[in-house]
């Protein structure tokens, strides 16, 4: 076996939220990162890929188990480790040559060895002749290219891309990527191996020897994919085709689980109803007829693979599909849904959504016991913020007020950030309540 750059044994972190509440964000990670290979790491938003991705390049601590470099614990930032930041974060006031320098600049290299460095770097990611750019004046794309080289320039040993390719358009991401792949099959970058984030599991099987597929609440590895197929790999093969249905089997296992196990503050899927239902009309119609592989429906929808999951997800919590290895089938009660008129739409999506959504059922308990059936927001962001980040807390919040209201479970004003029961409900809650 290839000898191990990176070993990670027992890896946790927990962040303390704004209320002072401790959050456990990885938990249990064991991974070894070897010569040779490309590792892909795929997870739901808010897993704690950029968290592991952080800890991995020294950036930030652990606060339980152990990570190795080369046999040695790891304390801090080490030279053999570059990262490719999720967001381009370049200095905006400094030309393409000077962000690529920096790196170099950290370590104490005089400005004359510097130079040509970084304009190696700046070639070899395909951005000769915009040295002197300001970011502002570069495409996303370029922009990227240079946070990359910035990376490429210290030579490290180890690459860590985090969603390098995710806030690019479709085609300039894959050309980037094809470049990147080109780079580490000829040889030029002399890096070693590489550990890619990404959102996007059909990129994540053209990339990598090793797909991990990672758990949220805590982040922990769910499962590892080997990819043993030859490069370049044609995305419409029938192997890849393959592949990327296991791996969509493998992040939709566990979906719409019984009710009675799910938390008060769940993280729920970041989606709206008018995905929801554009997803289940496309489903009932042909050619799916009530049954999809989800990368097909993926693509017949226009999604990205996060979004088609987080929509997915979100129906599979509402028994309106069936997730089940890679496939999407309709419930009957997702057909009477999907063929119901809008009323009744209503009326089931309410229905569910009181069933499978405790905090839902929650919230609609609260106000029914109000004498003018009216509460601030607050309190429930407030739990929600206990479990989750503030921001978090606050998306999830939004998105359960978005379907309490197409369920008329309950309605909300944005002006004053108070939740009501709808209006007519009034009676039926003093009837509930006897
Ligand atoms: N410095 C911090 N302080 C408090 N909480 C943090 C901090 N950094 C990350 N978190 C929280 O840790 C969790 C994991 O975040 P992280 O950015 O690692 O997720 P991710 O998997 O990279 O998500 P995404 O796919 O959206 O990039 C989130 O709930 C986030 O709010
Ligand atoms: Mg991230």
């Amino acid at each position: 076996m290839a000898a191990a750059i990176l070993e990670l044994s027992g890896v946790g972190k927990s962040f303390r939220s704004a209320d002072g509440h401790e959050r456990r964000v990885l938990d249990g990670v064991d991974f070894t990162l070897r010569e040779g290979e490309i590792v892909s790491l795929l997870g739901a938003s808010g897993s704690g890929k950029s968290t592991l991705l952080r800890i991995m390049a020294g950036l930030i601590e652990a606060d339980g188990g152990e990570v190795r470099w080369r046999g040695r614990p790891l304390y801090g930032p080490v030279r053999g480790i570059g990262m490719v930041f999720q967001s381009f974060a370049l200095f905006p006031w400094l030309t393409v040559q000077q962000n690529v320098e920096l790196g170099l600049e950290a370590r104490g290299m005089p400005p004359a060895q510097r130079a040509p460095r970084a304009a190696r770097a700046i070639a070899l990611i395909g951005l000769g002749g915009f040295e002197g750019a300001l970011p502002r004046e570069l495409s996303g794309g370029m922009r990227q290219r240079v946070g990359i080289a910035r990376a490429l320039v210290t030579e490290p040993e180890v690459l860590l891309m985090d969603e390098a390719f995710s806030a690019l358009d479709v085609l300039t991401g894959e050309r980037l990527r094809d470049d990147i792949l080109e780079l580490w099959r000829s040889g030029t970058m002399p890096t070693k191996a590489m550990l890619v984030v990404s959102h996007n599991i059909e990129e994540a099987v053209l990339m990598a020897d090793r797909v991990l597929v990672f758990a949220s609440n805590p982040g922990r590895i769910r499962s590892q994919t080997a990819v043993r197929l030859p490069r370049p790999r044609a995305p419409d093969s029938a192997d890849v085709r393959l592949l990327i249905d296991e791996i969509y089997a493998l992040m939709t296992a566990g979906a719409g689980r019984a009710a009675a196990h799910a938390p008060l503050a769940e993280r729920l899927p970041d989606t709206d109803v008018a995905r929801m239902d554009g997803l289940l009309q496309l489903l009932i119609a042909a050619p799916f007829d009530g049954s999809a592989d989800l990368p097909a429906l993926a693509e017949e929808a226009q999604l990205a693979d996060a979004e088609l999951l987080a929509a997915a997800h979100a129906l599979a919590l509402l028994g309106l599909v069936q997730l089940e290895r890679g496939d999407v089938k309709i419930t009957p009660l997702g057909r009477r849904y999907a063929e119901g008129a809008h009323t009744l739409r209503q009326e089931l999506f309410g229905q569910q959504l009181i069933a499978h959504v405790p905090l839902a059922a929650h919230i609609r308990r609260s106000l029914e016991e109000e004498p003018d059936g009216r509460l601030p927001q607050e309190p429930f962001l407030s739990l929600l913020a206990e479990h989750l980040s503030q921001a978090e807390a606050a998306r999830v919040l939004h998105t359960l007020i978005a379907w309490g209201r197409h369920g008329e479970v309950f309605e909300y004003d944005y002006h004053t950030g108070m939740l009501t029961l709808p209006s007519g409900d009034e009676d039926d809650a003093a009837d509930t309540e006897g």
